[in-house]
């Protein structure tokens, strides 16, 4: 697990976007593994402007998203869906039919997740996965616990997450409970995984994440079984980092 630090948010969103239009470039046909939040925000909006300015296109490019709240529909200005179009598949070049994104209403969970897990396996995998992390160190929506599940499931969000995201809506009742996540094995497969983390409120996180052992009390620390995980954080989030 390699940290990388940048002074500026904007520093950490630019450099992100750098290396995810390096690997479009490399491979047009690219697998990206996406997440929602405020962190990869201003990411987004650096690869809407190289897309705009500096012709980077994701015209073959498929895309799966992390995790989405069970009960909200697509068109749930919450829901993760609506966040996706909003914030980046409205203002590039992505085709409709390469976007996945779990849904947060299936009829049968069980079935539509071995679905949404067979659907990456049938593309080759995820060539490189973009993730968040939450303040309890949770990766997509799999919170910390006594086990963690390895494939696509519904998952019972933990109260630090309600609270988090109750920013979003109206008030923290309204945060769905629950959620459709990917699994840990899924974003394990990646083949190179990139953890961006800004702003205070991540720096004891971030700061966990360097020292400690593997545990699934902090999702996040099995990434050290994996060989290609670059963190970005800006200053604030690596104020906790051992130099
Ligand atoms: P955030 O969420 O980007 O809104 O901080 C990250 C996460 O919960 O994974």
């Amino acid at each position: 697990m390699q940290f990388q630090t940048f002074d500026t948010y904007e520093a950490l969103s630019k450099a992100a976007a750098v290396a995810i239009a390096e690997e479009v470039r490399a491979n047009p046909r690219a697998v990206l593994g996406l997440a929602t939040g405020s962190t990869p925000l201003g990411l987004y909006r650096e690869l809407i402007r190289l897309h705009r300015e500096e012709g980077l296109s994701f015209a073959q490019v498929k895309t799966f998203n992390l995790d989405e709240y069970y009960g909200l529909a697509p068109d749930h200005p919450q829901s993760y869906h609506h966040f996706m179009w909003e914030n980046l598949f409205s203002h590039i070049d992505i085709s409709k039919e390469n976007i996945n994104i779990p849904s947060g209403t299936p009829d049968d969970v069980d079935a539509y997740c071995r679905a949404y897990d067979a659907r990456i396996n049938e593309v080759g995998g995820i060539d490189l996965q973009i993730l968040g992390i939450g303040t309890n160190g949770h990766i997509g929506f799999n919170e910390p616990g006594e086990e963690l599940t390895p494939r696509c499931h519904r998952v019972q969000l933990a109260e630090a997450t309600i609270e988090a995201n109750a920013r979003f809506f109206d008030n923290a009742a309204d945060v769905p409970r629950t959620a459709i996540t990917m699994g840990m094995e899924s974003i394990l497969q990646a083949k190179k995984i990139m953890l961006l983390a800004n702003g205070e409120a991540k720096a004891p996180v971030i700061g966990k994440l360097q020292t400690s052992g593997i545990t699934t009390q902090i999702p996040a620390t099995l990434l050290r079984l994996h060989r290609h995980v670059h963190v970005y954080v800006d200053a604030a989030a690596a104020s906790q980092l051992a130099r």
